[in-house]
């Protein structure tokens, strides 16, 4: 597939992912969903990358939300279908083996906080913009904003947000556990950089299991979840990589892993 809105580039085990329609802030589309769907599914089968970084072209915007052009003359069937399209791109980054990290710059609205909640890490400038204004359009969130916003934020903040459309500042948006990290504009990229290289330099067999573990927990009962902590914990001493970190600790050196 080739790629008219999505730019891809690998480099030191690190997948970039920039969304890049900055004529429209970034907006996400049909055709940008389908790009960025191919891209995330087939970063699976590709072991060299150990860490995605997903970020947004221009100045102006990580993502300003799904594409209102598009949806605007949208029947309830085609709504449905685009809302579907959303949901597979988040579950593919939710469930990936792979840890995403989003590095937001200005805003990231709908569908663009949406994508974001998707990943593992969210890293933001001062000149981020998060919020959910799809109440504004007389529509409510379609990739997974009302579900997942309370579970981050606590469901009284979720629904003033969801409720209001109001926009928050970087400041709001770290203090209440949108952003992970808040960081001056200038420095954006290369935070973000040094993040994914020092996430990328562990097991990938570990960061596999350990966002697995935090993914799915969420969902399930601590009885069965601590179960599925113990299995995989376990299953951790079948690995070369288990063997390498212990015996590196107990050499004194900086252990390398293989992911294997
Ligand atoms: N969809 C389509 N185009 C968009 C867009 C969007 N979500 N956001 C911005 N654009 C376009 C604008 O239409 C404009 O294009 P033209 O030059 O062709 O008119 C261009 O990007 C630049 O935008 P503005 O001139 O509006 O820039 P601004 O700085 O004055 O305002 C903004 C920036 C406050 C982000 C404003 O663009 C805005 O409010 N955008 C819409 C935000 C929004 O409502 N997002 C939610 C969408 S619904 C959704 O996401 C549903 C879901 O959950 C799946």
């Amino acid at each position: 597939m080739t790629y008219k809105n999505v730019e891809l580039t690998k480099k030191d085990g690190i997948a970039w992912i920039t969304i890049n329609r900055p004529q429209a802030l970034n907006a996400l589309n049909s055709q940008t969903l389908s790009e960025l769907t191919s891209i995330v599914t087939d970063l699976e089968k590709d072991t060299k990358s150990k860490v995605a970084v997903l970020k947004g072209a221009g100045d102006k915007a990580f993502i300003a939300g799904a594409d209102i052009k598009e949806m605007h003359n949208m029947n309830m069937l085609q709504a449905r279908e685009f809302a579907q399209h959303g949901h597979a791109l988040i579950n593919t980054i939710r469930s990936s083996r792979i840890p995403y990290i989003a590095m937001i710059h200005g805003f990231a609205l709908g569908g663009g906080c949406e994508l974001m909640m998707a990943c593992d890490i969210t890293i933001g400038s001062k000149s981020a913009k998060l919020g959910q204004p799809e109440i504004n359009l007389g529509i409510s969130p379609g990739f997974g904003g009302t579900q997942n916003l309370p579970r981050l934020v606590g469901r009284a903040k979720a629904k003033e947000l969801l409720l209001t459309g109001d926009i928050i500042s970087a400041e709001e948006a770290y203090r209440i556990g949108l952003l992970c990290q808040l960081v001056d504009d200038e420095q954006l990229e290369e935070t973000t950089e040094k993040l994914a290289k020092k996430i990328a330099g562990k097991s990938s067999v570990q960061t596999n299991f350990i966002k697995a573990l935090v993914n799915k927990g969420a969902d399930i009962d601590m009885s069965t979840a601590s179960d599925m902590e113990i299995a995989y914990f376990s299953s951790g001493f079948s690995t070369d990589d288990q063997k390498e970190g212990m015996a590196a600790f107990l050499e004194k050196r900086k252990p390398e892993f293989k992911g294997q």
